[in-house]
Formats: C-alpha cells, structure tokens, sequence
C-alpha cells in the first residue's frame, strides 16, 4: 500500500450513541456515572467477539482486554458543547462547536413564530415542547378547523411542524419547513426542522412522510474536502442529513442497523476510491432512548457479526473506523443522550496490532486521520491525525520502493557474497527502511564458529550503523551451496535483533524463487520479548 496511491477506501462506521464512559464534564450534564457500554456489557444475549478481537475492552478504562488485539484502538474526547448526533458528527467530521445547537424548552421566541406567520401566512399553534403522538390528539382538531400549523419542539435542537395531509398537502408542508429552514440560522440555528405529517380521524396517525430539513454544518467538514479532492464520499443512513446533504457524491437511507450493514456490505464489494460514511441509528434511536438494555446487547451482537463478515472482505488498502457520536446510556433513569467517550477501533492490513492510543483530545481526529491518509490537505477542519502512529512503516513506502519480489532478487544477489567455508549454507538479505532505502547483508562466518554473523544482522547492523531507524520489510534468500534458493527462515537471534529495532508487524519476505509471501514479525516471533518490557 502507498499512502498517496489510488483505490485507497475508508470505511467509517458510527454506532449512534456507543459510548465507553462518561467524560470529565459529565456532571454539567447530568450524566455522572454514565457508561452506554457499561450497561450492556453484562447483559446475557451480548456477545461481540469481533469487536472484542479489534480491541474494544482493551480501551483505557473499559477492562476486560484481551492479550493481543488485531487493531488499534482509544477513546475519544468530545470537545464540543453539545450532546446530540449532529454535533458528535460534526465533531467526526472536523469542526468543533463552542456552542450547543439550541434547544426550547419554553417553546420559540416571539420573533421566531410571527416571522415563520407571516411567511406562510397560516397562524401557528401549541409552540412548546410536546410528545409527537400527544400534540396531534391535543392541537389536531383545532387544526383541522383552523388550518393553523401545530409547531413543537423537543429536548432536542428540532423545529417540528405538524399538519393533516388533507388539510395541508405534504408538498406544501415541506414548503413550510424550508421556509423555517431559512429563518432558523443564526443563534436560532436548529439542528433540524421536521415535516411530521398525519391523516385520518381523531386522535390521527402520523404517516411516513416525515422528513428532516438538516442545518449545513458552518465549515467545511471531512465529507466537503474529500469531494473536493476528487474523491468519492459515500453516504449510509443519515449521515447525508447529519450533514445537511452537504460534501457527498452518493447516499443511501436506511431502514435499520442491519439494513445500514447490508448497504455497507455491498459498497464494500464495489470498486471506489473514498469514503464510505455509515450511521446506525437504531442503538440511539430504538434502543438507547428507551432504556431497553436487552435490546441493545442484541443489536450490538448482530451488529458484530456482519462486523465480522465486512472484516473477512476487506482489501489491503481498505481502513476501517468504527465508533459513536456520544452516549445515551440505557441503565440510567434518563431517556437523553449521555455525554460520554466514544470508542476508536482502527483496523486494516497495515493497521498495528494491538496498539493502544489511549485517550484523544477530540473526536476530530478521526477527520484528520481520515484525510492524512488520501493526502488531502486539513483545510479549516480540525483535529490532529494518528495515522503515522497507526500504520506499519510498509504503509508509508514510496511509490518507487522495491516490491517483494524485487527485494527478494535483492537478496539473492547479496547471497552472492556470503562467506561460508564451514557451513556452506549461504544467505542473502535485503532490508527495505520505511523511506524506501535498501541495505543488504551475507552471512559471514569465521574459524572459531561463534563470531559468524547472520546475513539477516549484517543488513540489520550495516542500517543501524548509518543511522537508519525505521524498517519496513526484510527479504531472506538462503540455501545450500550449489543450491539456488530455498525457503529460509531467520534464526532466533536474528529474530530477536528485529524485535529490538522493528515493531510487531514489520514484515518478512520470505520464499523461495518461485512464490515469495510475507509474514508478520508477530507471527513468527509471538510473545516477544522487548523493550517495551523494561
Ligand atoms: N544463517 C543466516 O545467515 N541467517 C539465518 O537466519 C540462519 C543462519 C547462516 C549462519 C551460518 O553462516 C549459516 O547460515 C549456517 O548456520
């Protein structure tokens, strides 16, 4: 993989409301003890072995980790005022927000209402705070005798109109909504205005033609500078309206979590060269809400079994991240989002393993992650990237670094030169540093035995010695005098010097002249001891 290369695809995945604990200003919300995880956890129908493999539980501060971790993982800080999807999306996509998008618990001011009176010309009713099915049995008959809209709010950042189908046709009333729309910027900036149409007799029942009018988000976000470079930002579920439609090439709505996963399964079977941004929203919404714990812990395991499907698909250069936009704990009394970490789990061919980032200073590092590694420039969007810290150094080769099998030539050519009167078993090696330099080696031994050097350590110490430090790949060619090349693998020592100057997933070259493969140093050195350790 090159980082600058071509067909290079991201895969985020939110699960809406997934938080790992509360955050250290939980108080100011009211969501002390908070932990959306937590409550699930213990639950009997939980079971996410995939997640648990990508290194969930190893989170600082969740437990329960498993020894060796297949990803690399942290959690996140949010930094914005806020506790709601679109913010906690925004905050994913690079802007942190100051200031909480508005809420009306006394209903909408004055200015707000005859503003929205006149443009419409149609009085308006109820302006509080109301349950949807409640505000139409309420305010529906007047209504319908009036023509008045019903306008309501919620403890969320909404501006929602209520109208009968008979009396106001759907078109119309979406005319009502952008029109809101437009009224509402500004300080009165509501995250969403909502058509909430309904028909039939009284009490009503609301019809499927609810639709969300999205506030665009005030800058430029992750979405808007991947499209902007040319590269294709896919939607699934509501992103595409969390981000008031705004940076993407192509959306799909969804109608569950399993449907998102489906939708997202197939992109991932399709050839793009981008993002592919997907939302679960039924954790938050069907699950969270209404402090249903069992059904959650259900969602959560079915969601990590097509978890597991999407991870057996996954192409060398493919990325995936796979975490929330706040919480919204379904053990505590509260039925609100809960202000929470979320967690970061990283995965892909050249993700390290096992590597822990501990806690992130926003959830914004994801947006500059994210476009570190298509190259493209920050731009207003903030956040700070942990690719480098994330990806093996073979990650960041250039584009005219050696091939493996390339290296591997390399290698028989040093073998060439081993000095082998004893043994007769000569080795080549050839070892690529992460800036793409080649430094080989031969074995090269001596009468008294003891002194011989392996092939693998004179490439390694020749490095060394010139102040290299950074190692991607090493290719080993070996075999008896007279003999081409055989498969050849490195001595424990040699093992052991790699481990001192390389991490788990530095890779080996090995084969022969037919077929070379590679291989992880964990995989052929597993409970390594090293540094780390002292
Ligand atoms: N040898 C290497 O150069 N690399 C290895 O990893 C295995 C062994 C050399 C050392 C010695 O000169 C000969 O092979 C026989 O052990």
């Amino acid at each position: 993989m090159r980082v600058d290369s071509m067909k290079k695809r991201v895969f985020i995945i939110v699960l809406d409301s997934f938080g790992v604990g509360e955050l250290p200003d939980a108080a100011e919300w009211n969501d002390e003890g908070s932990n959306t995880l937590g409550a699930v956890r213990g639950h009997e129908d939980f079971f996410c072995p995939t997640m648990t493999k990508l290194g969930l539980f190893n989170i600082d501060g969740v437990g329960g980790g498993i020894r060796k971790p297949m990803g690399t993982f942290a959690k996140l800080s949010e930094v914005s005022k806020g506790k709601d999807s679109t913010i906690g999306h925004w905050e994913l996509g690079g802007i942190l927000s100051p200031e909480p998008l508005p809420t009306y618990p006394e209903g909408f001011p004055p200015e707000i209402i005859e503003e929205f009176e006149r443009q419409t010309g149609r009085k308006v009713l109820a302006n509080k705070p109301y349950s949807g099915t409640d505000v139409i049995r309420d305010f529906g008959r007047e209504h319908v005798k009036t023509g008045a809209l019903i306008v309501y709010t919620s403890a969320d950042s909404v501006f929602q109109i209520a109208a009968h189908e008979d009396v106001v046709p759907v078109e119309e009333l979406y005319r009502y909504c952008e029109i809101a729309r437009k009224i509402l910027v500004g300080k009165h900036g509501v995250a969403r205005v909502i058509a909430r149409p309904f028909t039939g007799e009284w009490p009503y029942t609301r019809t499927a033609n609810r639709h969300d009018f999205s506030l665009e988000p005030p800058q430029e976000t992750v979405n808007d500078r991947l499209k902007g470079a040319g590269y294709d930002v896919i939607s699934v579920g509501k992103i595409y309206d969390l981000f008031g439609g705004r940076g993407f090439t192509e959306f799909t709505r969804t109608k569950s979590n399993v449907n998102g996963m489906e939708v997202t399964l197939e992109i991932e079977d399709r050839d793009f060269n981008g993002l592919c941004f997907t939302n679960l929203v039924d954790f938050d919404m069907t699950y969270g809400h209404r402090n249903d714990i069992a059904g959650y812990a259900k969602a959560l395991s079915v969601f990590d079994r097509q978890l597991a499907v999407f991870l057996e698909k996954m192409r060398p250069d493919d990325l995936l991240i796979v975490t929330a936009d706040h919480g919204c704990d379904p053990a505590t009394p509260s039925t609100d989002h809960s202000r929470e970490y979320v967690p970061m789990l990283l995965y892909g061919k050249h993700v390290r393993q096992g590597l822990n980032l501990h806690t992130r200073g926003c959830f914004a590092d994801v947006c500059a992650t994210v476009l570190a590694y298509f190259g493209v420039e920050k731009g207003e969007t903030a956040g700070t990237s942990f690719l480098q810290e994330a990806l093996s150094a073979a990650a960041f080769l250039p584009e005219d670094a050696p091939d493996d099998r390339t290296l591997y030539r390399l290698a028989l050519e040093a073998r060439e030169k081993a000095y082998t009167p004893y043994s007769h078993y000569r080795v080549g090696a050839a070892l690529l540093t992460a800036e793409g330099r080649v430094y080989t080696g031969c074995n090269i031994e001596n009468a008294a035995y003891t002194p011989t050097v392996c092939a693998e350590r004179t490439a390694f110490f020749k490095a060394v010695s010139e102040g290299e430090r950074r190692f991607a790949k090493i290719a080993i060619a070996g075999g008896r005098e007279g003999e081409i090349s055989s498969f050849c693998a490195p001595c424990g020592v040699c093992r052991q010097v790699m481990a001192e100057f390389c991490d788990e997933d530095f890779i080996l070259v090995l084969g022969g002249l037919d077929e070379v493969r590679e291989y992880r140093l964990s995989e052929i050195l597993p409970e390594m001891f090293t540094k780390k350790e002292l």
